[in-house]
Order: structure tokens, then sequence, then C-alpha cells
């Protein structure tokens, strides 16, 4: 670990950089390039970026190590790189998809109008705050238009999303639709198959449900929803021993 940042960090002094495309204006920590990324980049510098992010031990260390991500293509288009937010010690973490304009905008994620109902979720419907659970997404960067995230993008980011779980190690997941169920279950089964049913992740509860998203398109679902959220509840409170 130490030698893989002293190698990086010659390699930097020697002005090889580590984001040799693209970079923000300064100022602007993660704003867009040309349309180059890191698939220009040669490929041992991706592989140590990485092993540093998977290496850290708290939450800002892995969001130090991702820094100006270049993994994937969305890195081109987003305003922020929107990590994750909340209890480092949550009992509960949401996971959704990735994020969409608001969030790209403010770094934070679900503060859109998905994010409030994901909020009014927690606080009216569990009775946490939002500040008590950890919120975080499969995609780190906004896919342009919000169009779904693209394989190699999951693929890329999804290390940094498992190194989160690993850290905060929630009790219970809530996975918020289907890229965040079929990530954490490596499973092609459609989400109304696998909602309201007990899963686990690395021996983590795992409650998939609908995204917020879709409950604003489809509110008459809600009410399923809130029949996976009740399971939760119970769960939190040990009453399923
Ligand atoms: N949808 C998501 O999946 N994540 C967000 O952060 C916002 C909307």
């Amino acid at each position: 670990m130490v030698a893989l940042r002293r190698h990086l960090q010659s390699r930097q002094r020697a002005g090889i950089r580590l984001v040799p495309v693209g970079e923000a204006p300064a100022g602007k920590s993660s704003v867009g390039n040309d349309g180059e990324h890191a698939l220009t980049r040669p490929s041992g510098d991706l592989v140590a970026e990485k092993a540093l992010a998977i290496n850290a031990q708290t939450l800002d260390e892995l969001l130090a190590a991702i820094g100006d991500c270049r993994l994937c293509k969305l890195c081109s288009g987003r305003t922020h790189l929107v990590f994750g937010v909340g209890d480092p010690n949550a009992r509960l973490m949401f996971v959704g998809e990735g994020p969409g304009r608001d969030e790209d905008l403010q770094g934070e994620p679900f503060v859109g109008r998905a994010g409030q109902l994901l909020t009014d979720i927690i606080t009216k419907g569990i009775g946490l705050r939002r500040e008590d659970v950890y919120i975080a997404n499969v995609v780190k960067c906004r896919p342009p238009e919000n169009r779904n995230p693209e394989a190699d993008e999951v693929a890329a980011c999804e290390p940094f999303l498992k190194k989160q779980i690993d850290l905060v190690r929630p009790e219970i997941i809530v996975a918020l639709g289907k890229f965040a169920v079929q990530t954490l279950l490596q499973s092609k089964a459609p989400i109304s198959k696998l909602r309201g049913s007990w899963h686990r992740y690395h021996g983590i509860k795992l409650m998939p449900t609908f995204h917020p998203a879709y409950l604003l398109r489809n509110p008459a679902d809600k009410k399923l929803v809130w029949q996976d959220i009740k399971k939760v509840i119970s769960e939190l409170r040990g009453e399923n021993p």
C-alpha cells in the first residue's frame, strides 16, 4: 500500500499525470473535458488507482483515492462526482442507481424529486433522519440525459460501492431499483420478482424495492414499497429474531 502510494507520488513528481486528459479548470474539481477519458490512460495507472481506493480504511480515504476519477466515460459530463452521504456507521444503507441532474449539480445523492420521496420514506416512513442512514449509488457520475448506466460504467464504479458498503458495514441495505439490486445480488431477475423478500449481500440483509423515480411515475406501487419498508422497520426493531 505504502509502496504503491510512493510509486504513484514519484510518477506524479516525474510529471507522469494520473489524469492526463480533460483535467478540470482551476477552481472546479471535477468538470467535464473534451470527450477523452480514462480509456486513453496507461492501464497500469488504472489498476494502481483502483487498488488505492480499495485499500482505503475510511470513507474519507476512499473518497480521496477516487479523486478526480477518469475510469469511465461518465467523467466527461459530470459537474460533481456524487460519492455518498450520511452516517459512516449507519445501521441502514440505501443504494440507488446514479446521480440525476440535481445530484450532479449539488454533489449529493437523492436531492431531486426522487430524493424528496426517499427522504419522506426515511423520515416519515421509518422515523429516522436522513443523516442517520447512509445513501450511495451504483455509479457516482451522472449518465447523460439520465439514461441508464451502461455495463462498462457499472463495472468501473462497482468496486467503489462495494468498498463503501464494506466500510459502513450496515445491518440492512435497501437496494432501490433494478441497477442496485442486480449489481449487488449479481442477478438478472426482474425487480418485480426480487422485491419484498430478504436477500443477502456478503452476510448483510438486503431488501430490494422499487426506485423512488419509478414511484413518481407509478404512484399506485407506493403501497408495495411501504410493505417492503415495514419489513425493514421490523428488522431494525429486532422484531424478527
Ligand atoms: N436516482 C438515483 O438513483 N440516485 C440519486 O442519487 C438520485 C436519483
